[in-house]
């Protein structure tokens, strides 16, 4: 997988992009936390620079591409996180590659699978995609991607850029891995590294109740709610959100 690194010899922290986006929506990170961590942000098979993948997508299989980049890296152990999807990953990671965990930063996301309603939605999403394009779904994503205040700002269009490029064939295949991936909420009790919960208070996808439920089932993490934060709520607000990451990994 093509991946930033911001360097450094902070501990490593792989921070896991959302749908249908890639690493870049981390760029203030790589900044941001540098001097806490050492930032790596992968693109998913398939997304912004990386190539596609030899498997079919998959949650889990995007969590052992997360383990092979350590490896590449020759790191042992990593606080893993991830926005939306990106979180999915992070916790099948959790799930897959428990040895290889120092913790967990769960941003805007849940741990239940989806519903049959879900199910058929990402089915119509990917022929949308198939008939029109990728841009037909970050037309429909992008209102509610950042807080309703953020609707004429450049992080917006950013996103919109972002989401625009991406393949057809990598959103296709990620809506297809979205669609099926598995309820993680049994695994949540048997976490037992250090982790950080991230929800964005005006958050119009996933609902701030799925980061307090993520909360309440792992034993001893953090809840960490972002005022005047949609969906992206480390875009929306950047520096709250990093200094709640910078002050949980000095407890990883
Ligand atoms: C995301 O932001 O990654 C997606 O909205 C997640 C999802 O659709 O379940």
């Amino acid at each position: 997988m093509y991946c930033d690194d911001s360097g450094g010899t902070g501990v490593p922290l792989v921070l896991v992009h959302g749908f249908p986006l890639d690493r870049t929506i981390w760029s203030g990170q790589m900044t941001g936390l540098a001097a806490s961590a050492r930032v790596l942000a992968p693109d998913l098979p398939g997304f912004g620079s990386s190539p596609p993948g030899g498997r079919a997508p998959s949650i889990d299989g995007y969590a052992d591409d997360v383990r092979d980049l350590l490896d590449r890296l020759g790191i042992d152990r990593a606080v893993v996180g991830g926005v939306s999807m990106g979180g999915y990953v992070a916790l099948a990671f959790a799930r897959r590659h428990p040895e290889r965990l120092r913790g967990l930063v769960l941003v805007c996301t849940k741990s239940g699978a989806d519903s049959p309603e879900g199910r058929a939605l990402r089915d119509k999403a990917a022929d949308l995609v198939r008939r029109e394009g990728t841009g037909a779904i970050a037309a429909q994503m992008l209102p509610k991607m950042l807080a309703p205040g953020a609707a004429h700002s450049p992080a917006l269009a950013e996103v919109d850029r972002v989401m625009r490029r991406q393949s057809p064939e990598a959103v296709i295949g990620a809506l297809a891995a979205l669609r099926d991936r598995p309820d993680a909420t049994p695994g949540l009790s048997s976490i037992s590294v250090p982790t950080l919960v991230v929800s964005g208070v005006d958050d119009a996808i996933i609902p701030r109740s799925e980061a307090a439920l993520l909360a309440s089932r792992i034993h001893g993490s953090r809840l960490f709610s972002i005022a005047h934060a949609g969906h992206l709520a480390h875009l929306d607000a950047p520096d709250p959100f990093d200094a709640a990451v910078r002050e949980f990994l000095t407890t990883v």
